[in-house]
């Protein structure tokens, strides 16, 4: 059995941050409810129990509270924020409401020798995001820093092994954090820290069968990475009976189909069905070339298709989605805090309302990088975990104009020849998206003794650490001129080839 470190969830939007710095440390860590009472925690055999953040602040008459007794265990806390407020006003101390809201970095001076602080420089930035504050420490406490603004800006119960801190360790804008959360786990909880994704694994295999009984689950499987992972991950736990369904949309670069069949139905005996709606899409998108219009159709048909495949493979209980926690917190407000609701996502929901089917999100508490090191656990291949993201919409935003075979044929040839040499040279892995765009337009050149009049191909390669920015990629002068001559070589259709050369902002990765 595990050692276990409590989180006790506040809505704050890095509960699931501060468990991930958690499992980084090698520790398993479970999410509770703040309602949890300590007997349920007590049970489950805690070693300690972190207190989270959260939007409320304890004036507030809706403020969530834990149960009291969890102060009362025996076992170490650590109140962050939040967490720190409502552990200081439960033990008779005293939190002040202030109008001015500390957010961003401070310094945080250490004043005091503290277990929790062990081999901290004395003055590290930290960050907060806070309006009350602690004025008066309940007794037993003492502060160990302050910050310009905070007086107590982290206290402690050496002998009752109480924790607080006033700014966010888990977040990586403070110097250290993860050092704080380490001693707090090792030094304090006495933690081993032999915890691993090899475990996480195991528990959830379990989990999945536990949830999934002898019923059925389908899953759309696009070939990406999150999709891929969650596809191996339930297929471990319940073999068969996960139907996976892969949609071939017209819209897919070349040998993409035969790639997924190939991994998932030979290598990995997955139950994979391949429906081939190329002609539905196209049809659907005749004469469309609006980009929005295209994106919604193509979406609406996906739905379409995958909606037949659901009633006629008989029946399932569950759809399965490789949904990740950054698509949960961009998605869902969490107890109701809109704070949280940054932005609706592509990814989620849509689906399984309309077909009345359970969600199976195994991969709901994980991040990217996290999903990875599962898919290696797994047995997937790097080719398929290291992949560069590629749109739900494919190729359709990426031929502008109007979307035909023919368009799509010439895209796909130029693609694959730009992701050869992206390989072959090592900058495929290096980089966050490289991939070919088809413009509708046509421009004369030469070949041969004879003029050309054809079309054009753009390549767009970018880096970026989440999309959100990007910038070009100064690729070596050799590899653009091998790339533009074998396109223009090898390719019918295209007579000329040019660098984008925008970054995001103001222009956006995809060109639709
Ligand atoms: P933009 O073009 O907005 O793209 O800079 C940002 C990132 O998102 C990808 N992208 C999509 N991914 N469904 C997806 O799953 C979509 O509809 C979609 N549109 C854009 C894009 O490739 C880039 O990585």
């Amino acid at each position: 059995m595990h050692q276990t470190i409590a989180v006790i969830d506040f809505g704050s939007q890095y509960t699931q941050l501060i468990a991930r710095r958690i499992r980084e440390c090698n520790v398993y860590s479970k999410i509770y409810h703040h309602s949890t009472r300590a007997s349920v925690l007590k049970k489950d055999n805690v070693r300690g129990i972190v207190l989270s953040g959260g939007p409320s602040s304890v004036f507030s008459r809706r403020a969530p509270l834990p149960d009291k007794k969890i102060f009362e265990m025996g076992v170490p806390v650590l109140g962050i924020c939040y967490g720190l407020q409502v552990m200081t006003s439960l033990l008779g101390g005293k939190v002040e409401e202030t109008d001015r809201r500390e957010y961003g970095h401070s310094t945080l001076e250490i004043s005091d020798k503290s277990l929790l602080l062990g081999g901290i420089s004395r003055s590290i930035r930290v960050w907060n995001s806070h309006g009350d504050k602690v004025i008066r420490l309940p007794a037993g406490f003492a502060g160990t820093a302050k910050t310009s603004n905070s007086r107590y800006a982290t206290i402690e119960h050496r002998r009752r092994k109480m924790f607080g801190l006033q700014f966010h360790p888990e977040v990586s804008h403070t110097e250290q954090g993860i050092l704080i959360l380490q001693n707090f786990l090792t030094k304090i909880c006495g933690c081993r820290g032999d915890w691993s994704m090899a475990d996480f694994l195991e528990q959830s295999i379990e989990k999945i069968r536990r949830e999934v009984g002898d019923k059925r689950v389908i899953l759309g499987l696009s070939g990406g990475v999150d999709s891929s992972v969650a596809a191996a991950l339930i297929h471990r736990a319940i073999g068969t009976r996960l139907q996976c369904v892969f949609v071939d949309n017209g819209l897919l670069r070349l040998h993409e189909r035969d790639a997924v069949v190939n991994l998932f139905k030979r290598n990995f005996k997955m139950n994979l069905r391949v429906v081939r709606a190329s002609s539905k899409f196209l049809r659907n998108l005749r004469g469309v070339t609006n980009p929005e219009r295209k994106r919604k159709i193509i979406g609406r048909t996906f739905i379409e298709v995958f909606d037949d495949v659901v009633k006629a493979i008989g029946p399932v209980h569950f759809l399965a989605q490789g949904t990740l926690y950054p698509d949960v917190i961009e998605s869902v407000s969490i107890d109701g805090n809109p704070a949280s609701l940054i932005k609706s996502h592509h990814n989620v929901g849509g689906l399984p309302k309309r077909m009345k089917l359970n969600l199976l999100e195994p991969l709901r508490a994980l991040f990217k990088d996290e999903v990875r090191v599962l898919g290696r656990e797994l047995g997937l291949p790097k080719e398929v975990l290291m992949r560069q993201p590629f749109p739900g919409p494919g190729l359709g935003v990426r031929v502008i104009g109007e979307i035909t075979a023919g368009n799509l044929k010439v895209l796909r040839e130029a693609d694959a020849i730009l992701n050869e040499e992206m390989v072959s040279s090592g900058y495929y892995y290096k980089v966050w998206q490289s991939f070919a765009v088809f413009l509708p337009v046509r421009s004369v050149g030469v070949m041969g003794d004879k003029r050309t009049y054809e079309n054009v191909i753009v390549v767009r390669i970018v880096e970026s650490l989440d999309a959100m920015t990007a910038d070009w990629v100064r690729l070596p002068y050799e590899i653009l001129q091998t790339v533009s001559t074998r396109i223009i070589n090898e390719v019918k259709g295209v007579n000329r080839v040019c660098l984008d050369i925008s970054s995001k902002p103001p222009g956006t990765i995809e060109w639709e």
